[in-house]
């Protein structure tokens, strides 16, 4: 009844992602752990998450005058079509950087659902700032917060994954709060460049985490977060049975023309067994194709 189709999903992820992959720069197998929001999540003070970002005061140049080189490549307004539910903020239109758009450039919709457990939220469609979801404290995690709904689902699937095949699956990162995925975007920007960080870390408001719906997961022996970890017997469980527990594999390794990420292995979704079941039995992949909404990209992504 259940279709084993990973080890093909896999093949074809492996060559497509060498395509939208390679303009997020992904590495795709084993690969460095990142933990962006780390610091600030510890000092729940927090007092400046987002100031501690690149103002770091230049000293002055004391050579003669020269012409700046810019470091940063010229963002080049699109001619693409707006959606008709992004308005843009900057002069221009959205900013497009290797076929992913810099969210700093649309004016995402504000949601009206933000408690909908299926509830889509992207670079075009944000949770408001006010929203703090119901939240409890989730087993198998290091004091990592989820949406009641989430943490129950999230031990359904941890105990049956333990009682299947023996691993012992772990949350590394749940609930984040506003000043945390601030301070995750803006220090991402200079320390992994613009390019990068616009294909991997959400701006506030766009991120999944802030509705407690959001998981980073890997195994209790390994609590880093892997760009493998699909592609482990652990992740490979998840894949084949999360949509049982009500979860998906939110950012899939040839889909980020789609959602607008770049692949994430560790990243995954709950969105309830009702639309995780019918997004496997479908065949859908993303969230956006199932609500119809995938990212329009510039017409000058398709060659
Ligand atoms: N890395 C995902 C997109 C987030 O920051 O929510
Ligand atoms: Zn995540």
């Amino acid at each position: 009844m259940k279709r084993n189709i990973f080890p093909g999903l896999l093949l074809i992820a492996v060559i497509t992602s060498s395509i939208f992959g390679v303009a997020c720069k992904d590495k795709k197998t084993i690969g460095p752990s990142y933990t962006d929001w780390t610091s600030p999540a510890k000092s729940e003070t927090s007092a400046a998450p987002s100031s501690s970002v690149a103002e770091t005061p230049t000293p002055e140049p004391t050579a003669t005058p020269t012409p700046e080189p810019t470091a940063t490549p010229t963002p080049s307004p699109s001619p693409t079509p707006v959606p008709e539910y992004v308005e843009p903020t900057i002069e221009g239109g959205p900013v497009w950087y290797s076929g992913y758009v810099d969210p700093r450039s649309v004016r995402a919709e504000i949601v009206s659902n933000p408690d909908d457990i299926a509830v889509l939220v992207n670079k075009y469609y944000a949770s408001p700032q006010s929203y703090v979801p119901e939240l409890v404290y989730a087993k198998y995690s290091a004091g990592q917060q989820l949406r009641p709904e989430a943490a129950a689902a999230w031990e359904a699937m941890h105990d049956a994954c333990l009682a299947d095949i023996g691993e012992d699956l772990y949350l590394i990162s749940g609930y984040r709060d506003w000043a945390t995925q601030t301070y995750s975007f803006n220090n991402a920007i200079p320390r992994r460049g613009l390019d990068k960080a616009v294909c991997k870390n959400a701006y506030p408001g766009r991120s999944e985490h802030p509705l407690g719906l959001a998981l980073d997961i890997n195994i209790k022996s390994d609590p880093e977060i892997r760009d493998n970890f699909v592609y482990t017997k652990a992740g490979q469980w998840v894949l084949a049975h999360g949509h049982e527990y009500g979860f998906i594999w939110r950012y899939p390794a040839d889909k980020g023309h789609i959602t607008g990420y770049g692949v994430e292995g560790w990243h995954f979704r709950f969105v309830g067994v009702e639309v995780a079941t019918e997004m496997h039995d479908k065949n859908i992949s993303t969230l956006e194709e199932y609500y119809g909404k995938p990212q329009i990209l510039p017409d000058t992504y398709n060659e």
